[in-house]
């Protein structure tokens, strides 16, 4: 069965990158969320990406038009329910994620349709057991930039069926031209359990004041050829997801690597999150 209509709730860094590159690719996508501020900023994060494509000639004038026209946002769960696949990106909460999985098996009119969370570290059993298919429920961990970075790891849970992992790295690796690769259902995956620690080491650097925040960042964009130092990735990132991650790891493994540092949880319970709000470790005169 082929994946031609696409659903995605939560529409902040991730869930806008995801729905725009499954409408590149040709799919009906329909977005949920609840924040109308998240969908005029999304909007605008949307347009403004596709006018690069168009920029540098990857798109023309018209298949960035019908791009935009694949996309429809909305507010009710029921506007979901012909949708092969879902592909969950709320923040990075289990509580939240467990109430959308449930709310989602309730309106999905098929048995198959997939149900994916972009989830960076919540073991994906957790929510699977939160609906009647758990068959039908994988990790799809996109990264971000979505329209830029390949990679989505894939994440199976104890309970789901092949069909489903075959349909879901089908789609992800073919429809839209991504690298899959396969993580157990461990908090962090691949990916978040390699590179979560090292965010925290270099907050730690700076919260003991043996190094500024800038030489730590130059140092392994010069020293080891990083595209960006930790602290520039983790006001990528977002503070608040990073902590969230740092705490499913921590919780699920008890090692003091992932236990975040009390600066990264006093700079989140004020507000300053990264570039999404204008200020983290950097000002981005927000
Ligand atoms: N930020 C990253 O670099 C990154 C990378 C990979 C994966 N992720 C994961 O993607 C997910 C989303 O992260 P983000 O950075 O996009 O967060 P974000 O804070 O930018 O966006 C989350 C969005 O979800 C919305 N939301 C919350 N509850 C909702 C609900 N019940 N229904 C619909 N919308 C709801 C919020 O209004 C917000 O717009 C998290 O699980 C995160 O761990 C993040």
């Amino acid at each position: 069965m082929a994946i031609e209509r696409v659903g995605v709730v939560g529409c902040g860094l991730m869930g806008s990158g995801i729905a725009e590159v499954c409408a590149r690719a040709g799919r009906d996508v329909v977005v949920r969320e609840v924040d109308s501020g998240m969908i005029e900023a999304a909007e605008l994060r949307i347009q403004k990406s596709i006018q690069r494509g168009v920029k540098s000639g990857k798109l023309s004038e018209e298949d960035a038009a019908a791009t935009l026209g694949r996309i429809r946002f909305a507010k009710d769960y029921d506007e979901l329910s012909d949708r092969e696949l879902v592909v969950e990106a709320v923040v990075e909460s289990p509580g939240e994620k467990v109430a959308v999985f449930a709310s989602l098996d309730e309106v999905l009119a098929s048995e198959d349709a997939i149900l994916a969370s972009n989830t960076s570290s919540i073991p994906i059993m957790k929510l699977a057991m939160a609906t009647r298919r758990p068959h039908a429920v994988c990790g799809l961990h996109f990264f971000n930039p979505v329209p830029v970075l390949e990679l989505v790891e894939l994440v199976p849970s104890l309970l789901t069926s092949e069909e489903t992992v075959s349909r879901a790295a089908e789609f992800v690796g073919e429809v839209l031209g991504k690298r899959v690769v396969y993580s157990k259902d461990r908090a962090g995956f691949i990916v978040n359990q390699l590179l979560i620690p090292y965010l925290l080491s270099a907050i730690r650097m700076v919260e003991s004041g043996f190094a500024t925040q800038e030489d730590i960042d130059t140092g392994m964009i010069k020293g080891c050829a990083h595209p960006m130092g930790p602290l520039a990735l983790t006001d990528l990132i977002g503070l608040d997801t990073t902590l969230a991650v740092a705490e499913s790891l921590y919780e699920e493994f008890k090692e003091p690597l992932y236990a975040p540092p009390p600066m990264l949880s006093r700079m989140v319970e004020a507000g300053l999150l990264g570039r999404k709000t204008g200020r983290g470790f950097y000002d981005y005169g927000g």
